[in-house]
């Protein structure tokens, strides 16, 4: 059994916001010489090997998903915001993403009801006119910043509008999702905690508004159908239930989403023989998705909780440890992925990534998220020509995150195309 806190090799730390940024060295290091790398910062154990990734996913019993007891007390700041939502709101009900089977196969099984293929299926053409819509607002400047203009948008449009918000609203809920994301995005202060607390409690106040309002004459949007996803023998969700899976979605669905799009055009704009080639075939863009989402993984990584000792490529992992999948690494993993740190839009099993997660918790909005990268880059790639960057990233690009990699701004210029069809075929 291995102790690795004495790794052979010094592993760089995760609490610095440039190993953050640039991770993929450190990765190197860790699958090569230590694949389960206890931080000595914190105690979490990161695993980093692609087939030790995908067997801490399927072994249910010994890594819960239910963080409860997990080797993290909450800090003082995330007792603040619980506190003030439980006394102004409703107390989140443990649902899905941290449940286990039978209560997991419970939410998801309700889950399915809802995401089904056919609904995301007859979003497509409302996307592909966001998209165009996005595009329109900026093309004749010859330049905007991407994240802002389009990244961060298209994605919160979308969720907006399922929420039967309209895309006028985007402003005020993209202060509730960032509210939301706040406390896993950054350390927050006590004070910052509750005032992002109390803009959580708007967003809850107003979802609980529309939620009555769809028990009593139905809709078809994505409210609506959770409401009623109970069957004739089930009960339907309670209020805290619902809350707690809103909030799921619309932070499992946004800022991921988001970073994407931002890293899509990325490796682009870095790699101008793969944009030619994509340009050249666009029968490659499903590909160049899943390439794009395997060498920089949107969601870097997500916690489970040790249920008893456990022992994963040699390395013992004690009881209510917790562990961080981190897919961002296994989906470089040299044993599974041929010169992994190439990026290569023809590459043949770029599919097998596991960006989307493994097993039962696989990502309930895959499909909606692939429909929205299409979309994006089809019609960026049939409107704008010469795309290039304005001028060099930060020397840190992302925002400082555990989980998740959002582009600080991609600044980008371009010429508007000769043609502006905004009836360009997108590959389904
Ligand atoms: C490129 C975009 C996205 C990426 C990379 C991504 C990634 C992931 C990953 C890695 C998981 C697994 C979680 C786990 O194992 O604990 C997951 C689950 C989930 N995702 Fe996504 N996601 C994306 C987009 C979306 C969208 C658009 C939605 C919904 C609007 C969404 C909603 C969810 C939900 C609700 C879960 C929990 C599923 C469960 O626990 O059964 N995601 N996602």
């Amino acid at each position: 059994m291995t102790d690795t806190t004495t790794s052979p090799v010094d592993i760089p730390s995760f609490f610095d916001p440039a190993v953050q940024d640039d991770p993929f060295e450190a990765y190197e290091l860790m699958r090569e010489h230590c694949p389960v790398h206890r931080l000595p910062e914190n105690g979490l154990y990161m695993v980093t090997r692609y087939d030790d990734v995908k067997s801490v996913l399927s072994d249910r019993e010994r890594f819960s998903s239910n963080p409860v007891g997990a080797g993290f007390r909450p800090s003082e700041a995330s007792r603040a915001a619980a506190a003030t939502m439980a006394e102004k709101g409703w107390k989140r009900a443990q649902t899905l993403q941290r449940t286990d089977p039978p209560v997991h196969t419970h939410y998801r099984r309700l889950l399915g009801r809802v995401f089904t293929i056919k609904r995301v299926n007859e979003l497509v053409p409302r996307i592909e006119q966001l998209c165009h819509e996005l595009i329109d607002g900026f093309v004749e400047r010859g330049k905007c910043e991407f994240v802002r203009d389009f990244a961060l948008p298209l994605p919160g449009i979308v969720i907006c509008e399922q929420l039967g918000l309209d895309a006028a609203d985007y402003p005020r809920f993209k202060r509730w999702a960032d509210a939301m994301l706040a406390s896993a995005q950054r350390v927050l202060t006590v004070e910052e905690a509750i005032e992002q607390a109390e803009i959580e409690l708007e967003a809850q106040h107003h979802l609980a508004r529309e939620f009555e309002r769809r028990r009593e004459a139905p809709t078809d949007d994505l409210i609506s159908a959770l409401v009623h996803a109970h069957g004739t023998d089930e009960e339907p969700l309670t209020m805290e239930e619902l809350q707690d899976l809103m909030h799921q979605l619309i932070t499992g669905g946004f800022e991921t989403t988001t970073a994407a799009l931002g890293t899509g055009l990325w490796l682009l704009l870095r790699h101008p023989d793969q944009m030619a080639k994509l340009r050249a075939n666009p029968d490659l863009m499903n590909n160049f998705i899943d390439e794009s989402l395997r060498i920089d993984s949107p969601v870097a990584g997500l916690w489970r909780r040790a249920t008893c000792p456990v022992e994963v490529a040699g390395v013992e992992i004690p009881t209510d440890a917790a562990v961080m999948v981190r897919y961002a690494a296994a989906n470089r993993d040299h044993a599974k992925f041929d010169d992994p740190n190439t990026f290569d839009i023809e590459r043949d099993n770029a599919s097998e990534h596991i960006a989307f997660g493994w097993g039962n918790h696989l990502c309930v909005g895959a499909w909606l998220a692939r429909a929205e990268l299409r979309c994006a880059f089809t019609a960026i790639l049939a409107r704008l020509d010469d795309l290039a960057l304005t001028q060099p990233l930060d020397e840190i690009a992302h925002e400082f995150s555990f989980m998740l990699r959002p582009l600080k701004e991609l600044p980008i210029s371009f010429t508007a195309a000769s043609t502006t069809s905004t009836t360009d075929e997108v590959p389904q």
